[in-house]
């Protein structure tokens, strides 16, 4: 399992590449760094900190501890995502597993690195915020909500919030970790100091399965008024059909009273379909099913696609541009059968007169 995305991660550990003598040398320099040990922020050997990790993997279960995966993937794509708190959220034994895939894949010379995925999905998500509260302009006040935020520190990493009232969403148990790890992390980090950028921070413990969510958020002080950026990553797909439609169509709702912006992936058939998947909600079209619950202004994207690689999806052989080739009707491989899974990046937007 990788970060949520483990199909995808399986599929990237099978596609090699062969190399010029001059990337050979540049890689064999590269790769010594990668058979080092992995090298822990001290605070993840506090014992407090241990135990805190202990809990987690004692009593979360998978949907849980998800957060903690994609923390480690912000942790160790530290040379594209400047994430100073994602290690000791993620964990050690999260930190070592996800190091060992990375380590394996440099060594066997794997044209996508495990985690590569996240790391573009983190830095399409940052950027397409920053985006989202550019087009506010001066509407006035505005608030970012994560659903399902987990174990993500926007809140103190991404200098566009500065004028935001952010709201994380998730289970109760998880922010109560959440905020006991960043207490920790603070108070042992005397040199580099921690300090929130956003303009608030609220965290409202809900399930989103649960009718009462929207409720929840609004007594903790969300205005369905006020210019909103929802920001859905990682979460669609851990719902059933049911909820993740209830979710869109609540926000969607929320878009006829204020300008709203919805970023959120989603995952298509292929990628629900294995046998041992954890995942359930799909939508193969999300560009045609946005716009009939209300949304408009939707466009999508895909791994690899201009606004979606940042420099980090470049072979054009990989299996992600290959996937782009594709039409997205086509759902197995031409070459080889396998299955098309793919994960779309999508923005969709809407406004009081639908006009936004
Ligand atoms: C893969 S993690 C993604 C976390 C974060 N958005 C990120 O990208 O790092 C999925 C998150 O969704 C949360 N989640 C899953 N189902 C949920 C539900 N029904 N209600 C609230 N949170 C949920 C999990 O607790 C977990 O934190």
């Amino acid at each position: 399992m990788c970060f949520g995305l483990p199909l995808f991660a399986s599929c990237v550990r099978a596609s090699l590449r062969v190399m010029s003598g001059e990337e050979a040398h540049q890689k064999s320099m590269a790769d010594s760094a990668w058979l080092e040990e992995l090298q822990l922020p001290q605070v993840l050997i506090s014992e407090r900190v241990r135990s805190l990790h202990a809990t987690i993997e004692q009593e979360w279960d998978y949907l849980r501890r998800s957060a903690c995966q994609t923390a480690a993937g912000r942790a160790l794509w530290n040379h594209v995502i400047r994430d100073p708190l994602a290690a000791v959220l993620a964990g050690e034994s999260y930190l070592r597993s996800l190091y060992e895939k990375m380590r394996q894949d440099r060594l066997s010379n794997a044209r996508e690195v495990s985690g590569v995925i996240l790391a573009v999905r983190t830095l399409w998500f940052d950027s397409r915020i920053e985006a989202a509260i550019n087009s506010f302009g001066d509407r006035g006040a505005h608030q970012v909500v994560l659903l399902g935020a987990g174990m993500d520190a926007r809140a103190y990493r991404l200098s566009c919030l500065k004028e935001s009232v952010v709201f994380e969403v998730d289970f109760p148990e998880l922010l109560q970790i959440k905020v006991s790890l960043l207490k920790e992390m603070m108070a042992s980090s005397k040199d580099q100091q921690i300090v929130m950028i956003a303009k608030s921070l609220v965290r409202v413990a809900a399930d989103l399965r649960e009718g009462d969510w929207i409720e929840e958020l609004q007594k903790r002080g969300f205005v369905p008024t006020r210019n909103t950026v929802w920001v859905l990553e990682g979460i669609l797909y851990y719902l059933s059909h049911l909820h993740a439609m209830q979710v869109l169509e609540v926000i969607a709702a929320n878009c006829n009273l204020t300008h709203t912006v919805l970023l959120a992936d989603f995952m298509n058939k292929s990628s629900v379909s294995l046998s041992n998947s954890t995942f359930h909600f799909y939508s193969d079209w999300p560009d045609h099913l946005l716009p009939t619950l209300g949304y408009c202004h939707v466009k999508l994207s895909q791994l690899g696609d201009p606004d979606a690689h940042f420099g980090l999806l470049h072979d054009p052989q990989n299996l992600f541009n290959k996937l782009r080739s594709l039409p997205r009707s086509m759902e197995t491989h031409p070459e080889d059968g396998t299955p098309c899974r793919r994960l779309y990046l999508v923005e969709a937007s809407g406004g009081p007169s639908q006009d936004s």
